[in-house]
């Protein structure tokens, strides 16, 4: 049997992934509409900030095995093709499918028939199955394959996927799909493209609502003197729960988790089923930077009118230089709203998208002692590894007596106290 020769469009941080790890093993190409963008990648610029990434587009091009292009006539010859692209809210919550729809159509001219088209963009429950009617006449099979991925772990999750989910009526089309991964690369779990669309929301929305449970967990630990840590070290012993997502932070943030939150709600009021824990967790979610505007205005003893504020990190998790729905940003916004001047350092800071930062009023400076200068308070937003390394008297020379608030409780305590700071954790019994 000859290997599948693989395609992928959309080169973002699924299709590029997708198409690097393909390239080790197939024949792949990546389509994107971004002619830029297939420049670059073609020259070997890894473009996102993933480990492991930049080696394996670097095999990959050099071996022959990957090419990039913006035709999708060069995807004509593939046995099996991969859609990546974007499904980004509209206004009343649900996912836009104009790219979606845009691909297909594409592939639908120029695949050839008994090829395979798996859907991996997260994509509303009917999606799969209204992409195959599209494809009818074409003997081109459309199959349900969500990505599980997270950003700054893309290419270990996707070599090391807890589960593969294949959603498809065809076994054919679902045994060609399997043949790509290849055994061993991990469980795979069939069902229909319906059960497979509906998985992927339905993992990202609990992942959600553990969260914003932890985060109002948080809250009530130190009006009853309990510490977060404690209660999630226990809470994460037990099998039944698991000791992941139990960390509380500014919010939950990122590309997907709001939008794919939404789209399921939208998804629960077409057909008049209320999904009423994950609105809840999206409300506990949506109240968050408005709280710890609060409790910092408490404990600054100035109002945040008059007040100076320094973020320190502004991507929506440690590792990714993503600032796409950042709760971080979202807790400089609110902050500058109520008229507090607010500084940002990112380690990252550089390669962040500016535009997002000036949206969100936060003054980037790339460095954490000059970011600090004059500040009535400084809050850590993202559990960048860094900022466990300050020097916290050096950062007390530039702001003395301000108040840290750690809302990932990343930082030693004895770090800012020891320097004369007022260190408040989130939901630690003398924190916030
Ligand atoms: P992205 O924005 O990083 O990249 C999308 C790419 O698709 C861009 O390069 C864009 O130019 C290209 N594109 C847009 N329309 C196109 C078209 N018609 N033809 C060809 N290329 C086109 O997006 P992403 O983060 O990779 O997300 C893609 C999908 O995967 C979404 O549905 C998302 O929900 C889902 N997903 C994302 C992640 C993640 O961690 N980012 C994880 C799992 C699933
Ligand atoms: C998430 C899912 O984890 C992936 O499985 C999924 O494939 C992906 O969405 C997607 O569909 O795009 P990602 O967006 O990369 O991945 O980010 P996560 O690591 O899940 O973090 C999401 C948010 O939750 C971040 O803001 C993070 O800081 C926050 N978080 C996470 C916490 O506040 N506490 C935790 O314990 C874990």
């Amino acid at each position: 049997m000859t290997a599948p020769r693989t395609g992928v469009v959309g080169a973002g941080y699924v299709g590029l992934t997708t198409a690097v790890c393909l390239a080790e093993r197939h024949d792949t190409v990546c389509v994107d509409v971004d002619a830029v963008r297939v420049r670059e990648l073609s020259r070997g610029v890894a473009l996102l900030d993933e480990p492991g990434l930049p080696e394996l587009l670097e095999q990959g091009l050099a071996a022959g095995r990957l090419r990039f292009s913006a035709d999708y006539s060069d995807l004509a010859d593939r046995d099996v093709v991969f859609v990546c692209v974007p499904t980004p809210s509209r206004p009343d919550g649900s996912a836009d499918l104009s790219a979606v729809d845009a691909a297909v159509d594409s592939l639908a001219e120029v695949l050839r028939p008994g090829a395979v088209l798996a859907m991996k963009s997260t994509v509303p429950v009917g999606t799969t199955r209204r992409a195959a009617q599209r494809l009818a006449g074409t003997g081109i099979r459309a199959v349900s394959n969500p990505e599980f991925l997270r950003e700054s772990h893309a290419v270990y999750d996707f070599r090391n996927p807890d589960r593969i989910v294949v959603g498809a009526d065809d076994a054919d089309a679902a045994n060609l799909l399997e043949q790509v991964y290849g055994r061993g690369s991990g469980p795979v779990l069939r069902m229909t493209p319906e059960s497979a669309e509906l998985a992927k929301y339905a993992s990202n929305a609990f992942l959600a609502v553990k969260i914003s449970y932890i985060n109002s967990l948080a809250r009530l630990c130190p009006e009853v003197g309990a510490d977060i840590g404690d209660v999630t070290r226990c809470m994460g012993a037990d099998v039944r729960i698991g000791q992941h997502f139990l960390r509380p932070g500014p919010g939950w943030g990122g590309s997907c988790l709001p939008k794919d939150t939404a789209a399921l709600l939208h998804t629960g009021r077409l057909r008049n089923v209320e999904l009423r824990e994950v609105a809840s967790a999206c409300e506990t979610n949506a109240a968050h930077a408005d709280q710890l505007a609060a409790a910092l205005t408490r404990a600054m003893g100035v109002p945040l009118a008059a007040a100076r504020v320094t973020a320190l990190g502004l991507t929506f998790k440690a590792g990714t230089s993503d600032v796409r729905d950042s709760p971080a940003l979202t807790v400089c916004a609110q902050l500058s709203r109520r008229g507090a001047q607010v500084c940002g350092y990112d380690p990252r800071l550089a390669s962040l998208d500016q535009t997002a930062l000036r949206r969100a009023s936060v003054v980037g400076v790339d460095d954490p002692y000059l970011a600090a200068k004059d500040a009535d308070a400084i809050v850590v937003l993202t559990e960048w590894p860094e900022f466990c390394e300050l020097d916290w008297a050096r950062i007390a020379e530039q702001a003395p007596g301000a108040v840290v608030v750690d809302t990932r409780n990343l930082l030693d305590p004895a770090g800012p106290t020891e320097a004369g700071l007022i260190h408040l954790g989130n939901g630690t019994p003398s924190g916030y």
